[in-house]
């Protein structure tokens, strides 16, 4: 007899909100580098698991615009880990069919990380499995500046008209628009704000906040995450009834 396994709503989309690596370290009496790097170990854990659980696209809050801004050192080793990462998870990712893609100001990295980071993109483009998207030199007010604009040149030169600006060519025009619809949101370390990651993108995401600091989140947290997903409904702006009845046709 073939039992049916209960078939789980997965999240297609889910980007995560990596915080509490300092303060992990500090807790320790470490130097806060020591939190980034067991941060990268457990980028490498919940990849891996995401891929297995079956997500169709993982974005991580890896840099951001802001980022630039902390002590030199800091965004040094930050950057080193990021490469790092990219040269020790290559097989891994191939393997896996995995492809990995980025939003954000890439021209703001460093030449140590353009060099991996390009080669990964381009050997995993054709990959099906699984999207990792890391955000990196990544704000959502300035992705959305970036749409803006990009929109503006069009109508500016006349390969669009002004009444063809509307929700849809704007999302078309954001770099995040070959990913799949984001369906949730996690953040570790008990903040609750957005911090100005996916702006646009979560006007209809499920937020999760853990106080889990992200050098001790894992794969059992993530699916708690993915279960907490399950249980909502998500309305769209539509009453209850009008979803159950949506459901049902
Ligand atoms: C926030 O914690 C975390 C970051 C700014 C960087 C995240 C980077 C990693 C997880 C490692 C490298 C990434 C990859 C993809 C290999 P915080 O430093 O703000 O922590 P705090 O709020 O406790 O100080």
């Amino acid at each position: 007899m073939v039992i049916a396994e209960p078939v789980m709503q997965l999240p297609r989309h889910v980007a995560i909100i990596m915080d509490g690596n300092g303060r992990w370290a500090k807790r320790r009496g470490l130097p806060r580098i020591e939190g980034h790097r067991r941060g990268a170990d457990t980028v490498r854990e919940i990849v891996r698991s995401s891929r297995e659980i079956g997500l169709k696209a993982l974005t991580l809050y890896a840099f951001s615009s802001q980022n630039w801004s902390r002590p030199m050192a800091e965004v040094h080793t930050l950057m080193e880990l990021l490469r790092d990462y990219l040269v020790n998870e290559r097989t891994e990712i191939l393997e896996n069919n995995i492809r990995l893609t980025t939003i954000g100001d890439e021209s703001r990295l460093p030449d140590f990380v353009h060099g991996p980071l390009n080669e990964l993109k381009t050997a995993s483009a054709g990959n099906t499995g699984m999207i990792l998207c890391l955000a990196l030199s990544y704000g959502g007010r300035e992705a959305i500046v970036d749409a803006a604009k990009r929109l503006a040149e069009q109508v500016q030169s006349g390969s669009m008209r002004l009444q063809d600006v509307n929700l849809l060519s704007f999302s078309e025009a954001l770099a995040t628009s070959m990913l799949p619809e984001l369906d949730m949101v996690i953040r570790t370390s008990g903040e609750e704000r957005l911090s100005n990651f996916l702006l646009w993108e979560s006007a209809y995401a499920e937020l999760y906040f853990t106080e889990t600091l992200w050098p001790e989140f894992t794969r059992a947290e993530l699916q708690a995450a993915l279960q907490s997903f399950q249980g909502r409904e998500r309305r769209f702006g539509l009453t209850s009834e009008q979803v159950r009845l949506r459901a049902t046709k």
